[in-house]
């Protein structure tokens, strides 16, 4: 006797027609077929189901804040920072958790079930920290969240950004940050990815900076953090977030970075909304896209996630914390609208994002966590194309959200009927 069967769902590699069988809180079988009885029962009817989404870059911190003080007015990067600035001197304990819960609530309508976010901690006050970590545990049964010790200010550059980031750490946050291209200059940078990596090996914890979010191109910190991977022993527990310098290197230079990237098992983190949306600010026409070389990481081993980054704070005014919408824009921005290309976005929104935040158990597989969802589009490819609706959003073998598929009344004469959300095109395989 089962707990749940999902019947007839399509999985993101392309097998169709499977049955889910899950018991307590893992998945007991997945094949063809399973005749076998069961408390529950959801009918897919060939539409997809994936592992839950993954964000492995976010601010929950700054997340819903928008317009607190005051709107960014150039909207660039400098002035998001600036304006966090003012909002951080006003942020309490309670408005924060407040925001982020409300933030979690819409992730899980959205079928994403896994964070990273950076906690700025230039506030020796450290009430973002505090907040997070209240967040952290009251969304432990249904969100994994991972928490950054990110110097927003700089770890040398801000009066108090060493001590403030280690009592971060001493706190509890997970994984050691850092903005190296924010250092005051590029040998403050330097030294400030040795002193994190010192910091993250003595302590046992994971790396994610902030890497080279600009478009200089000789802001190479993301090559003293792969040799500070291996020297260290890292592999494998280091992220390079952002890495937009990459985009406007010298292509002989990047032939040898690229490897050496590859070399020290980094895994890199695009932002493709923030990237497209903040990068290029200082070009005239023609303007650079900004966003890393996906497709050449990608090609060299490299494992690439993408993160949501911002959504409605000092620095982005949209998002709706569907990585979907994440994976759309990359689809453009990387110009990977290829068959395979499609799938590997995909999976850079699921297995790849799960894989740099290092989760336990998760996938679609016998014995893995049953945390699922279905989605009302029956590929990856249409599930990129259309944002569908999450019909069930499972967790642990339980259904903690639903929502109606989308349907459409059409009522215009001699064309009256119904047209479903997913449009009913044949999916790409
Ligand atoms: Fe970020």
């Amino acid at each position: 006797m089962f707990d749940l069967i999902i019947r007839n769902a399509s999985l993101p590699d392309g097998r169709r027609g499977q049955d889910i069988a899950i018991s307590g809180e893992r998945i007991a079988e997945i094949a063809p077929r399973i005749e076998a009885e069961t408390r529950e029962e959801i009918a897919a009817g060939g539409n997809l189901v994936t592992p839950p989404f993954v964000d492995p870059h976010f601010h929950m911190d700054a997340t819903l804040s928008l317009g607190l003080p005051r709107m960014n007015r150039s909207g660039t990067l400098l002035e998001g920072i600036a304006l966090w600035g003012e909002l951080r001197l006003t942020l309490t304990v309670d408005a924060l958790v407040e925001r982020a819960m409300r933030y979690c609530d819409l992730a899980v309508t959205q079928g994403l079930l896994a964070i990273r976010t950076h906690v700025d901690t230039s506030d020796p006050r450290l009430v973002t920290v505090e907040a997070m970590l209240e967040v952290k545990r009251q969304v432990a049964p249904y969100i994994d969240l991972q928490l950054v010790a990110f110097p927003q200010d700089g770890y040398f550059r801000a009066k108090d950004g060493v001590e403030s980031l280690n009592r971060a750490l001493d706190m509890g946050v997970d994984v050691v940050g850092g903005i190296p291209h924010f250092e005051r200059t590029m040998e403050e940078g330097r030294l400030s990815v040795e002193a994190l990596c010192r910091i993250a090996a003595e302590r046992g914890l994971p790396v994610d900076m902030h890497c080279d979010e600009t478009d200089d191109p000789l802001s190479r910190h993301v090559e003293t953090l792969a040799a500070e991977t291996v020297r260290h022993g890292l592999q494998g527990r280091v992220a390079g977030s952002h890495l937009t310098s990459m985009h406007s290197m010298d292509n002989y230079y990047v032939s040898k970075l690229i490897p050496l990237i590859a070399d020290s098992g980094m895994n890199v983190i695009p932002n493709p909304l923030i990237n497209i949306m903040l990068q290029g600010r200082h070009d005239a026409y023609p303007k650079r896209r900004g966003m890393t070389r996906v497709r050449e990481l990608m090609a060299a081993g490299v494992n690439v996630s993408f993160g949501h980054d911002c959504v409605m704070d000092p620095w982005y005014s949209m998002g709706s914390g569907d990585m979907l919408e994440v994976g759309h824009m990359a689809v453009h921005v990387a110009q990977m609208a290829g068959v395979e290309e499609k799938i590997a976005i995909f999976d850079a929104l699921t297995v790849n994002s799960a894989k740099t935040m290092g989760l336990e158990g998760y996938g679609l597989a016998k014995g893995c966590f049953a945390d699922l969802v279905l989605l009302q589009a029956q590929s990856p490819a249409e599930a990129l194309r259309l944002k569908p609706v999450r019909l069930s959003v499972i967790k642990r073998g339980r259904v903690i959200a639903r929502t109606p598929a989308r349907v459409s009344e059409l009522l215009i004469a001699g064309r009256a009927r119904l047209v479903d959300g997913s449009v009913g095109f044949a999916p790409e395989t």
